[in-house]
């Protein structure tokens, strides 16, 4: 195994906390991540080097420019983007969506239809539902199924083929279910009905390579937070895409993207700080990823180590799944939502969410809080799937989600706590 999970965990130092003598257990990554010391680094830095406004002819904006660019280079070498000039950043991705959407929306007319997935976050349904009522859209929705927790891939070629279907928008991993998706092959059955393809990779890029070119797909985004980095948004989209929409600006702001979509004053600490998980994945790629890199022929420098780095950290979150999944099946009132067939767990992430029979959500999370042991309960904006699998009225799910710094033995004291109070 490539990961060095205690050389690992020495790299943020939130990890070594505890309060009244019980350290931290962080199994609430799906809703944010702790940071490593390169993002602390560089946001210091910024603030106190290079803290000025975007454009000016002196030092600390020229200094602080260099920053911004720089972690939009970065940005692209994560997501295999073709140059830096496809990566917008923003506040958040619900905040992008919103924004890009109403771009996405002069494209369309009265009558079009786009589809919606019940999988999907809020943040890829809310901004969508939105435009369809602004904009006289009909909405199809993709189901997944209740037994495979998957698309199945017959309907949605049926709903492509109804016609006119002028956008879709799609998770790749599930921050319920944990599934991941097939959306490359979601991609190419969309494109041969010319629909565009938005996918929320959120949940999907703190656990693997992703690459947009393979992907094939239109636009995608993820947010900083969620990989370790600060509280940002990114949205990549296909250069020529970015370049025909309109968007929602002042006049004074770039004509050309990514400045076209980065409206005001960006947080450029943020940015930096982004920069910093940059530094960090290739460090570890560098430093734990050598067997990987072989799988990346065609990529070289520091996009290679990025791209080997989070392959290191897919195949040790698989030994977490593994861990976790097979120490929830051993309560027999646990019912997984996801995923649970080892042989499958290539096709999901290590967010396990499930229900305990006849016991509340919050409960649970209260228990575990107690012991510090961080873990979120509820619906956790994952709305539709929360509804279509009957579970919202008894509070939802509870999550667990594990990331590369996590440790079989957090886990296992996290099953531990469990067995006291199911
Ligand atoms: C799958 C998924 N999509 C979108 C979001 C929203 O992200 P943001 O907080 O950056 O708007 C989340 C946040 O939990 C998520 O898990």
């Amino acid at each position: 195994m490539a990961i060095q999970v205690n050389t690992i965990r020495e790299q943020f130092p939130a990890l070594s906390l505890a309060d009244e003598g019980k350290p931290r257990i962080y199994l609430d990554n799906p809703g944010g991540t702790q940071v490593p010391r390169q993002v602390l680094n560089r946001m210091e830095n910024y603030l106190i080097q290079t803290n000025a406004n975007h454009a000016g002819v002196f030092r600390t904006s020229v200094e602080s420019d260099k920053v911004l660019q720089e972690a939009h280079q970065g940005m692209a070498e994560l997501l295999n983007a073709r140059n830096a000039d496809e990566i917008v950043f923003g506040a958040n991705m619900t905040t992008l969506t919103f924004a890009v959407s109403r771009s996405i929306g002069r494209l369309l007319n009265r009558g079009d239809t786009i589809l919606l997935t019940h999988m999907d976050h809020e943040g890829n349904v809310g901004p969508w539902m939105h435009l369809a009522r602004d904009l006289g859209l009909k909405v199809k929705w993709l189901k997944f199924n209740l037994k495979t927790y998957e698309y199945d891939l017959n309907e949605l070629a049926e709903l492509l083929s109804e016609g006119n279907v002028r956008l879709a928008a799609i998770n790749y991993a599930s921050n319920c279910l944990g599934t991941v998706n097939d959306v490359k092959t979601i991609t190419e059955m969309a494109h041969q009905s010319d629909t565009i393809v938005f996918v929320d990779a959120v949940q999907y890029v703190p656990h693997g390579p992703a690459d947009v070119q393979n992907l094939g797909c239109d636009f995608l985004v993820c947010s900083p937070y969620k990989f370790f980095g600060p509280h940002q948004g990114v949205l990549w989209g296909k250069y020529e895409l970015l370049q025909k929409l309109e968007s929602y600006k002042v006049r004074p702001a770039d004509n050309a993207p990514p400045g076209k979509y980065e409206t005001g004053t960006q947080s450029h600490e943020g940015q930096a700080g982004t920069l910093g998980v940059i530094e960090y994945l290739e460090w570890l790629g560098e430093s734990m990823g050598k067997e990987y890199q072989d799988n990346f022929k065609e990529f070289s420098g520091r996009r290679k180590n990025l791209h080997a780095a989070m392959q290191a950290i897919q195949e040790y979150e698989q030994i977490l799944s593994e861990r976790l999944i097979s120490g929830l099946q051993m309560f027999p009132d646990v019912q997984i939502a996801g995923i649970s067939n080892k042989k499958d767990f290539s096709r999901r992430v290590p967010t396990v969410s499930f229900t305990v029979k006849n016991k509340n959500p919050q409960k649970i999370a209260q228990k575990l809080a107690d012991e510090n042991i961080f873990v979120w309960h509820g619906h956790n904006y994952a709305l539709e799937a929360i509804r279509l699998m009957g579970v919202e009225d008894s509070g939802g799910v509870i999550r667990i989600g594990p990331v590369h710094y996590n440790t079989i033995q957090e886990i296992d004291r996290t099953l531990e706590v469990l067995g006291t109070c199911l």
